[in-house]
């Protein structure tokens, strides 16, 4: 079933849980649609799991645009949500509005997500005043880890958590249609969620919250840099994959691979005649 905007907000009504993941790149992207996702995020995070870099600072538009076009052709039933990247919303309304409808009218896209409480409240009313459907994301919002200090747990004192309620309802006035809680304390997240009509989709917060994302690198253990504590690794991929390139570079130097199976026939009479 083809999913929406709409089908998020259905499900919050209905206590139904959302399911999440990223993707980066068609096969994956058809790979996870087809398992039945609700909604695939073509997350900044690219920058980190897919580019090397050390955070999500880097990532351009141009990254982001490039991907989300490669997860649109993939994708069949889940929402396709493109990431702000860095400094694509934070400098001006107008830039915030044509870069995000950028992720729609370039990328297929079918709604995007930007990070931020209170203080991104004018971006997302001028977006979702433009008919682009805008996910939140408050908690531990990696484009501000120089702010944090490091990839740190939020909401862990009654000010912060007072904030991160306050956050949520000025967003969902603002017009999100979900908010994304990221590594905030689960009876928080789950206090939160309760607190607002749309639907949260946690990483990193708890069972409480109304769905679930993660990165696929992360759960299919493929990027293995650092394991942050909220990730459950639900297959060995990157061990899978290892098993194949490995058995694939020793029947290449064995002579084994490519076997008759694996190669086009010539006619003998073309082949003798090139002798
Ligand atoms: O960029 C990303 O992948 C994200 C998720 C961690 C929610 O924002």
């Amino acid at each position: 079933m083809k999913n929406s905007v709409s089908t998020f907000i259905s499900a919050k009504k209905a206590g139904t849980k959302l399911t999440m993941l990223t993707a980066y790149d068609y096969s994956m992207a058809k790979i996870i649609d087809e398992c039945g996702v609700n909604g695939i995020l073509v997350g900044d995070s690219l920058g980190m799991v897919c580019l090397g870099y050390k955070d999500t600072l880097s990532v351009t538009m141009d990254d982001m645009l490039h991907h989300t076009k490669a997860v649109v052709r993939g994708t069949k039933n889940a929402l396709v949500v493109g990431d702000m990247p860095f400094m694509s919303y934070q400098s001006s309304l107008c830039d915030a509005v044509k870069n995000a409808g950028r992720f729609l009218q370039e990328a297929g896209a079918s709604a995007i997500k930007l990070e931020g409480g209170a203080v991104v409240c004018p971006q997302i009313k001028a977006i979702v005043a433009a008919q682009i459907p805008v996910m939140g994301h408050i908690g531990l919002t990696p484009q501000s880890v120089n702010m944090f200090g490091g990839f740190k747990v939020q909401g862990n004192n009654s000010i912060d958590a007072k904030k991160l309620i306050e956050d949520a309802k000025k967003i969902e006035d603002a017009g999100v249609f979900a908010i994304t809680l990221e590594c905030i304390p689960a009876k928080l997240a789950e206090l939160i969620s309760k607190e607002v009509t749309i639907p949260t989709i946690g990483i990193g917060a708890g069972g409480g919250c109304d769905g679930q994302i993660l990165v696929y690198q992360d759960m299919l253990n493929m990027f293995e840099d650092f394991k942050p504590k909220f990730v459950k690794r639900f297959a060995n991929v990157g061990d899978l994959m290892r098993s194949g390139f490995k058995s694939y570079i020793k029947e290449v130097t064995e002579g084994t691979f490519p076997s008759s199976e694996h190669c086009f026939k010539i006619n003998d009479e073309i082949l003798k005649s090139l002798y």
